[in-house]
């Protein structure tokens, strides 16, 4: 039904609207009953997973900046995801980039966007978070936090503890999301110092927030267009600040190879393009590190195969973006199907 009729239909629009027009049909179609009728839903009990001490009903996820503000991560579980990112959320709400600032690239399987982080700020989520709750219903959650657009690197710190400290008890897991290519110098907080800096401040927090005292797992995203050298540090870095994982990865900055019309257009590319790359990266944290720690793979997985080869190259879970736009809900059952097979 994706496929043949939705798609066809979505793809005549511009990208962000096609995106908002989905979003606002979502709850109706839940709400009739519909969400059966795309395909997404399998359930089998060999699927769940458990890491960083969370169980996973099933290892394919949705990547974050779908669902920025925390708005249908109930129906989005209902569609067969086996937990869902919530943001980039930031501590203030910012409108980010101007339109039009998400591109298809239809030759090459792909999306370029330049969004900036547009979300209405953490507390939003967290009202949202609140009131909604989650039914009873194990939809896991994670929080992907960042910092706005006007705060200097040098104070992002207090950006990401406020989004962190807000969040604590409303999630699962974080994601401290350094890798986007469309906020101003963020991807320079990928380097060894400033990364340390951020990652022990929110260890530091990490527990107090809670009356319980427990902690939550927190991860790091990274971007593809890391060097060696560099995803060694991370490696490092993961050891010595004792976070609990990474996603892998981000959009990327390269243009390689691209056949479509946009393809000029400034942001970051996912998508198909994107999988080798991607791959790469977790192989070789994963080789590099002696699987020291869980990875979360994303990047271009438009296929149960490309999800089998992120699994294959050390990831432990996996995510869905643009594979998500073009394939639609059933991709998320072709994936489960396979990997229980
Ligand atoms: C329109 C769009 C918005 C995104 N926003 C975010 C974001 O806010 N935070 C983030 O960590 N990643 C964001 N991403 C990156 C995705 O989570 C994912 O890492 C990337 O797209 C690669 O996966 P894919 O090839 O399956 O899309 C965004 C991607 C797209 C296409």
């Amino acid at each position: 039904m994706y496929k043949n009729i939705l798609r066809p239909l979505l793809f005549q629009m511009d990208a962000e609207k096609a995106h908002n027009l989905v979003f606002n049909m979502l709850p109706l179609a839940n709400k009739l009953k519909l969400a059966g009728l795309l395909g997404g839903k399998y359930r089998n009990k060999k699927l769940e997973r458990t890491l960083f001490g969370i169980t996973f009903p099933n290892p394919v996820g949705l990547a974050a900046g779908f669902d920025k503000d925390a708005r249908l991560y109930k129906e989005l579980s209902d569609l067969g995801f086996g937990f869902i990112e919530i943001g980039t959320v930031t501590p203030r709400a910012q409108a980010g980039n101007e339109k039009p600032r998400l591109f298809r690239l239809k030759e090459d399987s792909a999306l370029i966007n330049r969004m900036g982080f547009n979300n209405e700020g953490v507390e939003a989520a967290v009202e949202r978070l609140k009131a909604n709750g989650r039914n009873g219903k194990r939809v896991i959650i994670g929080g992907n936090i960042g910092k706005n657009k006007a705060t200097p690197n040098d104070k992002a710190v207090d950006d990401y503890v406020f989004c962190f400290d807000a969040l604590y008890n409303y999630v699962d897991y974080f994601v401290v999301n350094v890798s986007s290519p469309n906020t101003p110098n963020l991807r320079e907080l990928q380097e060894k110092e400033p990364l340390m800096a951020l990652l022990n401040a929110l260890q530091e927090r990490n527990g107090k927030n809670s009356e319980e005292g427990k902690r939550k797992p927190i991860l790091l995203k990274i971007a593809p267009d890391l060097s060696n050298d560099q995803l060694l540090d991370i490696i490092d870095i993961v050891s010595e600040t004792k976070i609990d994982g990474v996603i892998a990865t981000n959009t990327t900055i390269s243009r390689d190879g691209l056949e479509s019309a946009n393809k000029n257009e400034s942001g970051g590319l996912s998508g198909k393009p994107l999988c080798k790359r991607a791959t790469e990266v977790i192989r070789f944290l994963a080789e590099k590190s002696n699987k020291s720690f869980p990875i979360i793979g994303v990047g271009g997985i438009h296929s149960a195969e490309d999800a089998l080869e992120k699994l294959e190259a050390g990831a432990s879970l996996i995510q869905l973006y643009t594979g998500f736009i073009y394939e639609g809900p059933g991709l998320i059952r072709e994936i489960n199907e396979k990997i229980a097979e």
